[in-house]
């Protein structure tokens, strides 16, 4: 085992060399026999564990010394033992003040003056080891904080990469039915050409239809870039002018497929809402019920929308007779990708997207049952 460093200072070479003899076996020793050798030998040598420290030297004493020692930082950890002839306990306070650990006092007592030397070199040791374990600990967490840090943004970046991917879904899922009036209003025209029908009226409506789908999915765009982020101002918005123009956005599909649209307003005249949110969210309630209404093969086809005032805000109820919704999906029917309608028709992020815009957007609820043959959806919108 290695052996510890001790350094002796003391004026008097009678009592270096005692304690010399009495500690060498034990320990590595260097000594000075001045206060300013001492203080030169402690701060050159980085190896010593141990200093003993005479109180009564000329020119400056041992507390001075021992101030100096712990005020410099490559000293100030190394314990120091004072060796004086004194044992008054007013010089021991003085050597404790300075900075000391302990006192052994002359005459020395061999046992007692290496008992303490070990237990303080033993101590100094220990509160080296821990120091530095402390050190490497403190490494160990700046390196794992930076750690931390680099995966929350990494975690970060997903999240946004995939509230970008849900936005491309939403956006996507609202343009399947724009893109399909306007293909539709595209064949009409064209066929009309080849038939050598052309009639200046109606291709105008169906231009003018393309532009309003076109409209429509510009401000999908620009709906869902701001979907997440809140404080958007609400707007009160006229019902009759909000249903006019649904209207004129289904038109096309609802007339294509025969299916009536009733509105019935229940003497609600306004609603204060995001109107391009609600608007979408009616946009797919309306498109599943043409869907339930199609693939049944209903002849008369009927979707109705009822708007009804609460105490504390309104609810728009609509209803169709498309058959209702199946057992299989009712208990599920919100969560993302659930459908009924296979790959190419439909992706189950109709309702999904719905509710979450009414919850979140909106601050209501969206709820569903099945009546009269058909499936109805309401929605209550707090006022
Ligand atoms: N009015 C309705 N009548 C009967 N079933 C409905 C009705 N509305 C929704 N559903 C059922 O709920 C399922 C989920 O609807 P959702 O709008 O979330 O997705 P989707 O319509 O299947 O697909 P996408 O919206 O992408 O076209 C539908 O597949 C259908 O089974
Ligand atoms: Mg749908």
């Amino acid at each position: 085992m290695k052996k510890f460093k001790l350094l002796i200072i003391d004026d008097l070479p009678e009592n270096i060399s005692l304690m010399t003899n009495i500690l060498k076996d034990d320990y590595e020793i260097v000594v000075a026999n001045s206060a300013h050798l001492g203080l030169e030998l402690a701060k050159k040598d980085p190896k010593v564990d141990l200093i003993l420290l005479d109180i009564v030297m000329p020119q400056i004493d041992g507390y001075e010394v021992c101030k100096i020692l712990k005020s410099h930082v490559c000293t100030q950890d190394i314990p120091v033992i004072f060796l004086t002839i004194l044992d008054e306990a007013s010089d021991v306070e003085k050597g404790f003040l300075s900075g000391g650990v302990d006192y052994v006092t002359k005459p020395f007592e061999p046992s007692i003056l290496k008992a303490r030397v070990k237990t303080h070199c033993i101590l100094a040791s220990q509160k080296k080891e821990l120091k530095r374990f402390n050190h490497s600990l403190e490494a160990l967490v700046v390196e794992r904080t930076k750690e931390l840090e680099q995966a929350n943004l990494q975690v970060e970046r997903l999240a946004r990469q995939a509230a970008l991917g849900d936005v491309i879904a939403m956006i996507a899922h609202q343009w399947k039915q724009p893109i399909s009036v306007i293909s539709m209003a595209v064949n009409y025209v064209l066929s009309d050409i080849e038939l050598g029908q052309l009639n200046p009226e109606e291709t105008q409506r169906e231009m003018q239809n393309i532009i309003k789908q076109i409209d429509h999915m510009t401000s999908t765009i620009d709906n869902f870039r701001n979907f997440f982020k809140p404080n958007k101002e609400k707007q009160i918005v006229n019902v009759i002018e909000f249903f006019d123009c649904l209207r004129d956005l289904m038109r096309a599909v609802l007339s294509h497929y025969g299916i009536d649209l009733t509105i019935e307003f229940n003497g609600v005249e306004t609603l204060e809402i995001y109107k391009n949110e609600l608007l979408q969210v009616v946009i797919n309630l309306i498109n599943n019920a043409k869907d339930a209404i199609v693939s049944n093969g209903i002849q008369n086809g009927k979707i109705t929308i009822k708007l009804h005032k609460l105490n504390n805000g309104v609810n728009v109820e609509i209803c169709d007779n498309g058959g209702g919704i199946l057992e299989s999906v009712a208990e599920k029917l919100t969560e993302a990708y659930v459908t009924t309608k296979g790959d190419k028709e439909g992706t189950g992020l109709g309702l999904y997207m719905s509710k979450m815009i009414v919850q979140k957007h909106l601050q209501g609820t969206l709820d569903w049952y099945n009546q009269n043959g058909g499936a109805c959806f309401c929605i209550t919108i707090p006022q």
